[in-house]
């Protein structure tokens, strides 16, 4: 396992690379097989006016590739390859391993996953294939040896891209070929049976096995499932897909060394894979984003979701591998971009660290289930809106390079954990309502507004570079991981904990001796019982807010109540009690919030902890205006986002000025639904100040 700190010859990867771009990464999915070969050299000069450098070839291309078993065909990569090579344009060849094709299901019936119900799923999609099966990784690791085979040495290869988004159709089967591998996955975890009964509780409902061969992957069955069981098998479908993403970076390592290596994971738009783990085997961390157009909040959202990349990133700076232009076409209604949106997306994308911009993809298509989608070229050509802004996008990345390899330093950590989201979300638990994105969004969109930085990180990374680590949502959480957090808190941080947290362990069993198990002598108290609200329930606050879905009757030993449930029945079930407390342990202190705090007391919750553990904003902006700096050694670049319909004036600091040049004196104005970039006046001497979180 080499993981993100792979660097092959003492540099950075997405570093080397873009200096061989001259400049950040930009271009997207390019898929030239939808079209006829006298439109490739067009599609070459539309790239170079739009500025593209860099293009993801193959994602899907396998039946074209091998159009019957063993017997390929290279004459399109030959021929799109050397065209793109002569105009400049890099490739990001991926393996297209996401799309068998129909000749492998047909000779292999049993090779496509089957669903929860038992029903063998098809071709005639993606990636219907069952992550366990042998044919399926024959064929798949003989298409990716002779791809890296032929064009290892092309020049115009820059980057691998391994499949494209492990997991988003394909995750969970249910087959007898997955239930063969969960025993082998199992049998490794576990050694012996007997600990498997054990820590899956099967002596409950008298689920007790006596051979590794009753066990079978948690298909549908009468009432609830065995959760330690679902649990597990969460986890072995994520390792089964990370064992062919290994194979195949294995393959490509071997046969095309030297070329960096990534693939496009899906943030927190995808449950099913551990992200981070599939992270720690990328040279390059890549991500893919879409908004949700119908929430109003998507611009907190992609943030959230860079940060998360970054996070995954180690703090390096990463690749949005894919985001649209304009409308989707898997949402109910796809709603168009408005005019300038696209832009401030990808600019935000830039400010949180992305050193590579990247959409899906470059021409729409005109036939398939993805002719809805816009893409860099629409269906009408260069004489439309999205073009123009396509257009301006490349010209403004390339006066931008200089910003390319900076970081963003933040000195908040907030956890985000495949596990802890699995786990919580299990059947039959106190409240379906309490659902792990919404508090993680809700912790995130707090820090959103009131303009602090945070890297999304899992559990086990270093907290050592943070202030103050959030926990929003961590039910499930490790003998380790919950250590780490009280030594990081004995030495001096502060950790704010979000209610149901520390209550399991990593099999989702009880931890003893009270809730919240894991967190009970880091947070100074007790929970006696989880009080969960109805629908249309609500519980008053001390500071007058009301808290819905979620209440706990918390016990003070040692802490302080910060806010309680109001006295009375409009104080809910655990009026009277703490709903917000702090506890001083070791050189730091351990903040609790026993409720679904609504985002005003949120808000005031992470303020208090952040002014407490010297954490500022990054700028003094208002409402709606988003602020990241990016730097290095002494360089620093102040990224202003305006979300609002109003012009926002920021105060910078002196020697400022706008990317162009021109001076700044004392504040920068930034138009509506604008972005400004700011650079920030050389620090003499060392780091920028970014790089403590002193703020401007
Ligand atoms: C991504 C996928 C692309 C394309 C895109 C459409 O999930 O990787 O191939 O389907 O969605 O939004």
């Amino acid at each position: 396992m080499t993981g993100t700190t792979r660097i092959a010859d003492g540099t950075d990867p997405l570093g080397a690379l873009t200096d061989r771009l001259g400049g950040i990464a930009y271009g997207g999915d390019y898929n030239p097989e939808q079209w006829p070969a006298d439109v490739w050299p067009e599609d070459v000069r539309l790239m170079r006016e739009a500025g593209v450098n860099l293009v993801t070839v193959g994602v899907f291309s396998w039946s074209r590739l091998e159009p019957r078993p063993g017997v390929y065909d290279w004459r399109l990569l030959d021929t799109v390859l050397d065209l793109l090579h002569a105009g400049d344009i890099a490739v990001d060849l991926a393996t297209p391993t996401a799309a068998p094709p129909p000749w492998f299901s047909k000779a292999h019936p049993d090779a496509g996953p089957q669903n929860a119900a038992g029903t063998r799923l098809t071709h005639g999609s993606r990636q219907a294939f069952c992550p366990s099966s042998q044919a399926y990784a024959r064929a798949s690791d003989a298409m990716v040896t002779a791809l890296a085979s032929r064009y290892a040495d092309h020049p115009a290869v820059v980057m691998w891209h391994v499949h494209n988004e492990w997991g988003n159709h394909n995750a969970l089967c249910y087959c007898g070929t997955s239930g063969a591998a969960f025993r082998e996955w199992l049998r490794e975890r576990y050694t012996s049976l007997d600990r498997v009964n054990e820590v899956w509780g099967t002596d409950f409902w008298g689920q007790r096995y006596g051979e590794w061969s009753e066990i079978d992957p948690p298909s549908e069955t009468t009432a609830f499932r065995n959760p330690g069981q679902e649990l597990d098998y969460r986890r072995f479908s994520s390792d089964a897909l990370l064992a062919r993403h290994r194979a195949e970076s294995a393959l490509l390592r071997e046969l095309g060394p030297g070329i960096p290596l990534t693939t496009n994971l899906l943030g927190t738009l995808e449950k099913k894979v551990d992200g981070h783990a599939f992270a720690r085997e990328s040279d390059i961390v890549s991500v893919d984003h879409y908004l949700v157009s119908a929430d109003p909040g998507n611009h907190v959202d992609l943030a959230l979701n860079a940060d998360l990349a970054r996070g995954m990133a180690g703090g390096r700076p990463w690749v949005l591998m894919e985001h649209s232009t304009s409308a989707v076409n898997w949402q109910p209604v796809n709603v168009p971009k408005a005019p300038g949106e696209m832009r401030r997306n990808s600019l935000t994308h830039l400010a949180r660290g992305a050193d590579g911009i990247m959409f899906f993809q470059w021409r729409q298509s005109r036939a398939g289930a993805e002719k809805w989608h816009s893409a860099m070229l629409p269906h009408g050509g260069t004489e439309t809106r999205t073009w123009g802004e396509v257009t301006a996008l490349g010209a403004e990345l390339a006066e931008l390079s200089e910003v390319r390899g900076t970081r963003v330093a933040a000195r908040v950590a907030l956890l985000f954990d495949w596990h802890a989201w699995w786990a919580l979300e299990l059947e039959a638990r106190p409240s379906e309502r309490l659902r792990y994105l919404d508090a993680v969004r809700d912790w995130y969109g707090a820090l959103w507004d009131l303009a602090i930085t945070c890297d999304l990180i899992a559990p086990d990374a270093d907290l050592t570079p943070y202030e103050i680590v959030l926990a929003p949502s961590q039910y499930l959480v490790t003998d380790a991981d919950a250590e780490s957090l009280h030594a990081f808190v004995r030495g001096g941080g502060h950790a704010v904990i979000g209610p149901f947290s520390g209550a399991v362990d990593v099999n989702d069993r009880i931890r003893g001796g009270g809730h919240p198990g894991a967190f009970r002598e880091l947070l100074g108290l007790v929970v006696d019982e989880y009080l969960p609200l109805r629908v249309g329930e609500s519980a008053l606050l001390s500071d007058g807010s009301r808290a819905a879905v979620w209440t706990e009757r918390v016990e003070s030993r040692g802490c302080t109540a910060r806010l309680r449930f109001a006295e009375g029945p409009e104080g809910g079930p655990a009026r009277g009690g703490p709903a917000v407390t702090r506890h001083a342990y070791g050189g730091g202190a351990g903040w609790y919030a026993a409720t679904a705090l609504p985002a005003p007391a949120l808000r005031a919750l992470l303020g208090e902890a952040c002014r407490e553990a010297g954490v500022a904003a990054v700028a003094e902006v208002p409402p709606g205006v988003e602020a990241v700096r990016r730097a290095a050694g002494d360089r620093g670049y102040l990224f202003l986002v305006n979300h609002t319909d109003a012009e926002a004036v920021v105060p910078v600091g002196g020697g400022c000025t706008r990317i162009d040049g021109s001076e700044l004196t004392g504040s920068v104005t930034v138009p509506a639904g604008d972005v400004v970039v700011v650079r920030e006046a050389p620090v003499a001497h060392g780091e920028h100040a970014a790089n403590y979180g002193e703020g401007s």
